[in-house]
């Protein structure tokens, strides 16, 4: 209850233009904790860093809710020119993207132009052995992702794409029941929206009994399962559920946020699992930064304490 009064409080806060002008304005080097860089060549840079820990990456350029077409399309283009960088820079990509950022729900040319935008990126990664996840974001977009997933696995093969489900959402469960005919490379995360009680659980203990039971249901059908959590708990928990059903350590992995609990993911790569740091980067970083703060009030010490320096 505590938690969801926090992130409503925090992510209300963080919506007024005039805070978002003042942490814009003197915010960056307090972001530069939890996104890599504003370039390319900043996030490949973290890859080859996280690399000598025995951590792979996972990219992700910033932007959300981009309202025209064209920017859309131009958004798509930047995924595809990191695509490339990080390809002619020795690295197999694997990056993230939010289909509402390449046009998700807007037409043109009769066809969605998020899941235009979408195959073209997919297509890219995949001439370079690549992987592409669909990040799933608030409730009204979960329908139509599911449905650009099953068509995009059914065009490029279950190896290059994969999908994000939310435990926090009521539906969730059954969404991924109804996945499992495609065997699914699927991350399950809590989520990081605000959602209305009719859709999510209020209750953090409901949320995380539901995060079990998925990652267990998933691993269980003989599918692959990012576990996206910073969770000591969970994480414990899933290494004694995979230890106790001989589910072998390559058929999964642990997945944390670029800049938290970094101890974490070095010691998880270091006792042999599979560790992926998903790296935010780009000029867009203000709505990502902000859910980082609304997820731990020790979040928002370190951005006042910031602010307070100067
Ligand atoms: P929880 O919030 O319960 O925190 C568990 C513990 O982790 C806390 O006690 C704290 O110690 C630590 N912790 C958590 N967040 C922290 C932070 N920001 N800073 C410092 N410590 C922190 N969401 C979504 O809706 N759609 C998506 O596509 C994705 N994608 C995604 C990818 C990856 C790789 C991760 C790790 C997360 C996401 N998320 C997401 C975000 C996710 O939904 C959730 O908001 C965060 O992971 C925080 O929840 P935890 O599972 O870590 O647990």
């Amino acid at each position: 209850m505590i938690d969801q009064m926090y992130r409503k409080a925090v992510l209300t806060v963080a919506g007024q233009k005039a805070i978002e002008n003042a942490v814009r304005a003197r915010g960056w080097g307090m972001a530069q904790r939890f996104v890599a860089g504003e370039t390319p060549q900043t996030a490949i840079q973290a890859v080859h860093d996280l690399k000598k820990d025995g951590i792979m990456a996972n990219l992700d350029l910033l932007g959300e809710f981009i309202e025209s077409p064209a920017q859309c399309t131009q958004f798509a283009d930047n995924v595809i020119t990191m695509l490339d960088a990080a390809h002619a820079d020795g690295i197999t990509p694997y990056v993230s993207i939010k289909l509402s950022s390449v046009g998700q729900g807007k037409t043109e040319g009769g066809e969605d132009l998020g899941l235009t935008n979408a195959r073209r990126i997919i297509r890219r990664a995949r001439e370079y052995g690549g992987f592409v996840c669909l990040d799933m974001e608030d409730h009204p977009r979960v329908d139509q992702t599911l449905a650009q997933f099953r068509t995009l696995v059914g065009e490029f093969g279950g190896q290059h794409v994969g999908t994000v489900l939310q435990s926090y959402l009521y539906r969730t469960e059954k969404d991924r029941a109804s996945l499992d005919d495609l065997k699914p490379n699927l991350r399950i995360v809590k989520g990081a929206y605000l959602e209305p009680e009719t859709v999510a659980y209020p209750q953090k203990a409901d949320v995380d009994a539901a995060y079990r039971r998925l990652v267990y249901a998933h691993m269980s059908a003989g599918n692959y399962v990012n576990v996206a959590t910073h969770d000591e708990g969970i994480i414990h928990d899933v290494q004694l559920y995979a230890l106790a059903h001989g589910i072998s350590k390559d058929a999964f992995e642990f997945q944390m946020l670029y800049g938290i609990r970094r101890d974490l993911q070095r010691n998880l790569a270091a006792a042999g699992y599979r560790v992926r740091a998903y790296i935010p980067y780009g000029r867009d970083w203000y709505p990502y930064f902000s859910r980082r703060i609304a997820e731990t009030p020790r979040n928002a010490m370190f951005v006042i304490r910031g602010m307070l320096k100067g």
